[in-house]
């Protein structure tokens, strides 16, 4: 067996690979900096690469997988047709580029650095690894596979260099596996190529295929592939209680990856185009970081910055025009269905030809002129900073699922939105007014308009567009979380720049820390958020799973708030929303989001300005945060202290179940502080009860704690003011 004796100052050791794995030709091993992880590269007798990886001395990824299956270039009539039809795939044999592998050679690094996100739960952050980079040649192809190993898990990526017979190729699989260790306990959601909109199924990983029906729910563009197919960033926990994540980080030009869960080897599962390959590229090319996180605690795995570790550092010199941002808007009257997006009850509607100057308006259109400076008049009262308004612009008559390309201009408002004046009323009381593209996935028109789009923007002094992609896309045949689509919502971030605009996208891609690369990407919805409170409800526990999941990648625009719960009063909906007051409150603890909303009416918050109080006073960006009780599916509590006035806040959410804490304050600086306590009422439940709650005032010092108890659906916030 040939060995490779590689040493860098402790890092690296000789080992020998045998036992269950399999017979290794080549082996070399890296240990984390603080040597509790280890990672084992082997090459088998037939040149096939594995990985295996370990936590102080227990397996965590058994032997697994490594390479690609690539679209082979050989046309020839008797591989094109199959009868007498061409067939795409038979006129490409594909081959084997996870085989056949000779080891070039090997690198070793280390790297210890603390960068300063310009917005982000803390203010500095450690990137601190030891990497392997492993060069592979298959005959005169070349590949090469870099790891790098953190404290808090291992991220590894293929690199195709220039050099080789490899120039321009075509995907065929991705043979990565995740070999885990164990049966273990995961929260998934259902694996879909154009929407993650889903409620959290939770079972051994072998149970999925017979659960996974139960989690499944209509959406307006939805594509399952297979009942053993599950979705990253995917939380998972091993019976000796180790918390194990997958996902990837700095997706960028390449599909998104799904897994296909084998008994409990995951096998990654790449987004198909149009014709149903993986990933077009050109030499030199890399791949997203496939990650793999450890965690001895659900607490230490919320609190891993590994993913954004692995995206490159910021893109841009100037960053002052990029900001974090508490809003409101004109919006959940529309989503609980007592307003309207639309202006006319037009049957057809050519925008191009449509006059809607003497059309007539039905009269529930909500972004008309009177009732959007009633919510810039709120929203400036009570400190925002900004005001979303939707539905302003002509199109929305038939907007989503028409397959229909010049759905929208984003440029004409409708007639009773003047779009000069109210800006200019926004600008007066100290608001900015948030844009809204909704594309309906018409994508070659949203790009055909965005430049006109960015320009209106800043004509008029917008510096945020809320996106959103409704619908299949169109043209028709690519899926959401295709590589052509991963490139447009990268394309309609960076040009956003360039016209010094965030960008808070919906339905896009679910993220994989790019906010630290490009930080005007403040959000991204990507999950199922606060809307399907109104399409049919959520359960409590999505709240206390969506942190480990959908957030690892970076902020939510989940849109939390809701303060009036029975929308069947309001405005006929039949939904309930699932939550307390209180829970509410400290979503804007746990959901950890630069971008926040609040998410209700003026005339539901003006019903409870006390407790709406809580939401005005919370900070929205962040110097230091301590995840301080959490376990998926049951309960996150969390204390931040905000960037800038060092102003400590606390809150906490909880499932079905009622829960107590003892929150021990020692995260305080030595001092005495008055905090005010927003908590469920005793009585209070989320279905019979959600608007019971309690304010109480204490005065407390760092040494001291506070018992919150949490009602079912229910929660609690907590601000602390220094006393002089
Ligand atoms: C779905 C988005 O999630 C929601 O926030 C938006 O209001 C609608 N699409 C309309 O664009
Ligand atoms: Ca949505």
């Amino acid at each position: 067996m040939k060995r490779i004796l590689i040493l860098l100052s402790g890092i690296l050791l000789a080992i020998s690979c045998g036992g269950n794995r399999p017979e290794a030709s080549s082996c070399a091993e890296l240990l984390s900096p603080d040597g509790n992880l280890a990672l084992t590269f082997l090459l088998d007798a037939n040149g096939s690469p594995y990985y295996g990886l370990s936590f102080k001395g227990e397996d965590v990824m058994l032997p697994s997988r490594l390479g690609f299956t690539l679209r082979g270039d050989v046309k020839t009539t008797e591989t094109v047709f199959k009868g007498d039809v061409p067939h795409e795939e038979d006129a490409h044999p594909s081959y084997a580029f996870d085989s056949g592998f000779e080891l070039v050679g090997t690198e070793t690094d280390s790297f210890d650095e603390t960068w300063e996100p310009v917005w982000g739960e803390e203010s500095q952050i450690r990137n601190h690894y030891n990497e392997l980079l492993v060069h592979l040649a298959q005959g005169e192809r070349l590949l090469d596979i870099r790891f790098r190993l953190f404290d808090d898990g291992l991220g590894f990526r293929y690199e195709f260099p220039e050099g080789g017979k490899l120039h321009h190729f075509v995907i065929k699989d991705e043979v990565t596996a995740f070999n885990c260790a164990g049966d273990w306990t995961a929260w998934w959601i259902p694996g879909d190529y154009d929407t993650q909109e889903y409620e959290y199924g939770c079972c051994r990983l072998s149970e999925i295929p017979q659960h996974f029906d139960e989690q499944v729910c209509g959406n307006s563009s939805q594509t399952l592939f297979s009942r053993r197919g599950i979705q990253t960033s995917l939380q998972m926990k091993t019976d000796s209680g180790l918390y194990v994540n997958i996902h990837e980080a700095a997706l960028v030009d390449y599909p998104c990856m799904h897994l296909y869960a084998d008994g409990h080897c995951l096998k990654a599962w790449l987004t198909p185009d149009a014709q149903g390959w993986k990933g077009r590229l050109q030499t030199p090319a890399k791949t997203p970081w496939r990650t793999i996180q450890v965690a001895e605690s659900a607490e230490k795995q919320l609190s891993s910055r590994l993913v954004l570790n692995l995206n490159d550092p910021c893109a841009y010199e100037d960053v002052s025009w990029i900001h974090p941002v508490k809003y409101m808007g004109v919006w959940w009257e529309m989503i609980a269905g007592k307003g309207s997006w639309d202006y006319t009850s037009a049957p057809s509607v050519k925008i191009d030809e449509f006059d809607y100057a003497s059309a007539e308006p039905h009269g529930r259109h909500s972004a008309n002129n009177a009732n959007v400076r009633r919510y810039i008049d709120f929203a400036s009262e009570n400190g925002f900073d900004a005001l979303l308004v939707e539905g302003w612009n002509i199109g929305w008559e038939e907007w989503a699922n028409c397959d229909k390309d010049y759905v929208f201009d984003f440029q004409t408002p409708y007639p009773d939105f003047d779009i000069e004046a109210l800006n200019a009323y926004a600008h007066s009381k100290g608001i900015k007014l948030i844009m809204h593209h909704e594309t309906s996935s018409a994508v070659r028109n949203y790009e055909r308009h965005m430049e006109a789009a960015y320009n209106l923007m800043n004509k008029y002094g917008y510096d945020a567009v809320k996106s959103g992609y409704v619908g299949d896309i169109v043209p028709c045949g690519e899926y959401h979380y295709g590589q052509v689509m991963i490139n447009h919502y990268l394309y309609a971030v960076k040009e956003a720049g360039r016209h010094h605009i965030m960008v808070n996208a919906h339905e896009a891609v679910r993220p994989t820390g790019l906010c630290r690369t490009y930080p005007n990407l403040i959000g991204n919805e990507s999950a199922r958020g606060t809307e399907y409170q109104a399409f049919g409800g959520t359960t409590p526990k999505h709240v206390t799973i969506l942190p480990f999941t959908r957030l690892n990648g970076g902020p939510m625009d989940f849109t939390p708030g809701i303060f009036e719960q029975n929308l069947k009063e309001w405005c006929g909906n039949e939904t309930h929303v699932n939550a307390t007051i209180a829970n509410q409150l400290g979503l804007y603890l746990t959901m950890y989001s630069p971008l926040q909303m609040a998410a209700d009416t003026p005339e539901h918050y003006s019903e409870f300005m006390d407790a709406f109080q809580f939401i005005k006073d919370v900070a929205v960006d962040w110097q230091q945060s301590r995840y301080l009780y959490a376990e998926p599916g049951d309960y996150i509590i969390a204390a931040r202290k905000a960037k800038g006035t060092g102003q400590w806040f606390a809150g906490g959410v909880t499932d079905e179940q009622k829960r107590e804490f003892s929150i021990a304050l020692d995260f305080l600086e030595p001092g005495t502080y008055e905090a005010t306590i927003y908590a469920d009422g005793p009585d209070a439940h989320y279905i019979d009860n959600p608007q019971s709650y309690t304010i109480t005032t204490k005065t407390v010092t760092e040494k001291d704690s506070i018992d919150v108890t949490m009602m079912p659906g229910g929660g609690f916030a907590i601000s602390f003011k220094q006393c002089k």
